[in-house]
């Protein structure tokens, strides 16, 4: 919801507090503005320097960025690591051993801790396990598991072995898995028998049998299932096994593979503007470059420091400020198994309470749904709760609103706590637009600057640069090293989406609208220039949505747009036609339910709609496109007052603007 009338007359500024600008790893504008000029003045040299003392290379490298096969860059490709080395043996030599890795919060409010040490052995011994099945270097490994310290071994055990994982979400259905399996060519699975999340057990390896019946799935030669609830789960012989028995008498040190700087640390699974979601393939070098320089650079994060990224792993966020960031750079955090409303809506305020939790990194969705249950129920507020500890704020997904800003700021931070407002994306594997908590004085709804070594600019639908408080489309002028690889199995795609040669060819194009503040400079993001939603922070394709509402037996056509919505950002609005007359009245309610199952079934709950308005006809040009940009005003329930002569059948819309 990017509210962007507020943000234009947006005035209050909130300078660093003077805490942070005297103990920042990067500490005031100066400073800032001296690292961005150092990479304008020598841009290669700047990452080479940063990648040298960042990570620790098995083969140091001397190519820093080939550009010769642009757009499909190269970094650091002569060099040689191990990102489960970087993230955990690292830790065990300089003194980090025994301090806590994770601090893991179950569902049902228990709490185990989890030194480096310890999760050094679980990764080694999974990553041998792994090896016993035959699984090596460039192996696709799908990872579809709840938030568990598992799920995080499981990650960093591919790592260490040089597989290639993709997690899928939890919450995407066989269908969904299936067809990411079958993409990803995975020749394993690893899941756990359920999820325990809100009180309440949900399957996985259930839908792991469901989605490799469904075919396609051959290549899958092993599913391994993690006890987590240890319920009655179906085991196939030969196929099928605990992870506790393959881990069973496995070494507990792993001779980390080490790999090529470009070699594929993971696929991920994210929605485009066409139906099929797009396998993001991110390098080992670059990438953990960059999540562990953001984690030093936007959260500060300090050897004392108790950090706590509410994301899922199976979202970028969950790999970047979970799975790896933390621990590339040896800090402590929380992995929360959980949701934020069980068994209250106080539930995040007492974990942070609890374990004294200093920055905290959620979802503004999660923190407006939040401020509506404190309203409602007055003990789930967070002044009910010692905050003290907290020092830093971050948020990630979509646009906040001024005003959900300012409650984080005032009623979780404090007043005392920066906030950064992070602008990335799946793509480009961590932070590019961010305020520093000991430089950048922020401002409520923008994400305010680029970080150093980050080109991006705003330009018009030809590619040319676009003055300060001139809206338009958001590009990234230089290749960084955390950037996209390619889409798996697409390379002509992965061109086409992110360097069209309607922009000239060499800019990254991120998909958002933006607009730089006349006089600060500071970027607002105004949303999507396409035809992607983002529900809860969640991307849905319009298309995917719309692809599975037409497999439905019912439904001759659909269309899909996004209205504004209060508390989830955007909301899913489609407006369907069936093969038989339009229903009303008890009858279009019915089949509402039913085609938001449907669509829960062929993608994930999330993808439901969350209103479905039939119609005789969609609206259509003569030539037979569909109108979206109307269907979006009338989701939003406003009144049609553009032109709608070219349209070959206007009075739809009068049947359409009825919510039924
Ligand atoms: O539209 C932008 C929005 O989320 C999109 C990326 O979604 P995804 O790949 O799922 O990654 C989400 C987590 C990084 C972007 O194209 N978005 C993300 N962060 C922000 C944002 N919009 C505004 N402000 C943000 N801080």
């Amino acid at each position: 919801m990017a509210d962007f009338e507020a943000l234009k007359q947006e005035s209050r500024v909130f300078q660093p507090p003077a805490e942070f600008v005297r103990n920042a790893n990067i500490s005031g504008m100066e400073t800032y503005q001296a690292m961005c000029a150092e990479a304008e003045r020598d841009y290669e040299g700047f990452w080479a320097k940063l990648a040298r003392e960042t990570l620790e290379w098995h083969k140091p490298f001397t190519k820093t960025l080939n550009e010769s096969d642009a757009p499909f860059y190269r970094w650091f490709e002569d060099g040689q690591l191990n990102v489960s080395y970087n993230c955990l043996d690292r830790n065990l030599q300089n003194g980090n051993a025994d301090k806590v890795a994770i601090i893991f919060e179950a569902d049902d409010g228990g709490s185990t801790n989890v030194t480096y040490r310890q999760l050094h052995q679980k990764v080694c011994q999974f990553a041998n396990a792994l090896k016993s099945m035959g699984i090596k270097r460039g192996d696709r490994v799908v990872i579809y598991m709840p938030m568990t310290v598992e799920g995080v071994v499981a990650m960093q055990a591919c790592a260490r072995i040089g597989a290639t994982h993709s997690v899928v979400f939890g919450g995407f259905s066989a269908k969904s898995l299936q067809e990411r399996i079958i993409d990803a060519g995975a020749v394993a699975v690893v899941t756990a028998d359920e999820q325990s999340r809100g009180g309440k057990h949900l399957p996985l390896k259930a839908i792991v049998d469901e989605a490799l019946e469904m075919g396609g799935c051959e290549g899958v030669k092993n599913v391994v299932v993690y006890q987590r609830t240890h319920a009655q789960v179906k085991m196939v012989p030969g196929r099928d096994r605990t992870m506790s028995d393959v881990v069973a008498g496995q070494p507990d040190t792993c001779e980390p593979e080490w790999v090529d700087a470009e070699h594929p640390l993971f696929i991920l699974y994210t929605s485009g503007s066409t139906g099929k979601p797009k396998g993001v393939q991110h390098a080992s070098g670059g990438y953990l470059l960059w999540a562990a320089l953001t984690m030093k650079w936007t959260f500060d994060i300090k050897p004392t420091d108790v950090f706590w990224c509410t994301a899922d792993i199976g979202w970028v966020t969950g790999h970047s400020y979970v799975a790896y960031g933390p621990l590339a750079v040896g800090g402590t955090q929380i992995v929360f198994e959980g949701i934020p409303t069980y068994p209250n809506a106080g539930r995040f305020w007492d974990m942070i309470q609890k374990h004294k939790a200093t920055i905290f990194y959620t979802a503004p969705t999660a923190i407006r749904s939040l401020i509506k249950a404190a309203d409602a129920d007055p003990a789930t507020h967070p002044s009910k709760y010692d905050l003290s500890s907290l020092r830093l704020l971050g948020s990630v997904g979509e646009p906040i609103n001024p005003e959900a800003w300012m409650w984080y700021y005032r009623n979780v931070g404090g007043e005392r706590c920066p906030i950064v407002d992070t602008f990335w994306q799946t793509e480009t594997g961590g932070h590019m637009i961010t305020p520093l908590p000991g430089a950048t004085p922020l401002v409520p709804g923008s994400c305010t600057l680029p970080l150093p070594g980050i080109m991006a600019a705003i330009v018009d639908e030809t590619g040319h640069d676009l003055p300060n408080g001139q809206g338009g489309i958001l590009v990234v002028k230089r290749p960084w090293p955390s950037m996209i690889r390619t889409i798996w199995n697409d390379p002509e795609r992965f061109k086409k989406s992110y360097f069209p040669p309607e922009l000239g060819g060499t800019l990254y194009l991120a998909g958002d609208g933006s607009v730089r503040n006349k006089d600060t400079g500071y970027f607002t993001i105004t949303g999507r220039i396409d035809d992607v939603l983002n529900v809860s922070g969640h991307r849905l394709g319009t298309m995917e949505i719309e692809s599975a509402l037409v497999a439905n037996p019912l439904v001759a056509e659909a269309a899909v747009v996004g209205r504004p919505d209060d508390t989830t950002g955007e909301a899913i609005c489609a407006f369907v036609v069936l093969k038989r007359s339009r229903p009303t009245g008890e009858e279009a309610k019915q089949i509402a339910r039913d085609l938001r199952d449907w669509v829960g079934k062929e993608i994930g709950p999330i993808a439901k709609p969350k209103e479905i308005r039939f119609g005789d006809n969609l609206p259509k040009t003569r030539s037979g496109k569909i109108m979206r940009r109307l269907l979006r005003v009338l989701a939003k329930g406003e009144d049609i007052t553009q032109d709608v002569s070219t349209l070959e059948n206007p009075a739809i819309l009068d049947q359409l603007k009825q919510a039924q």
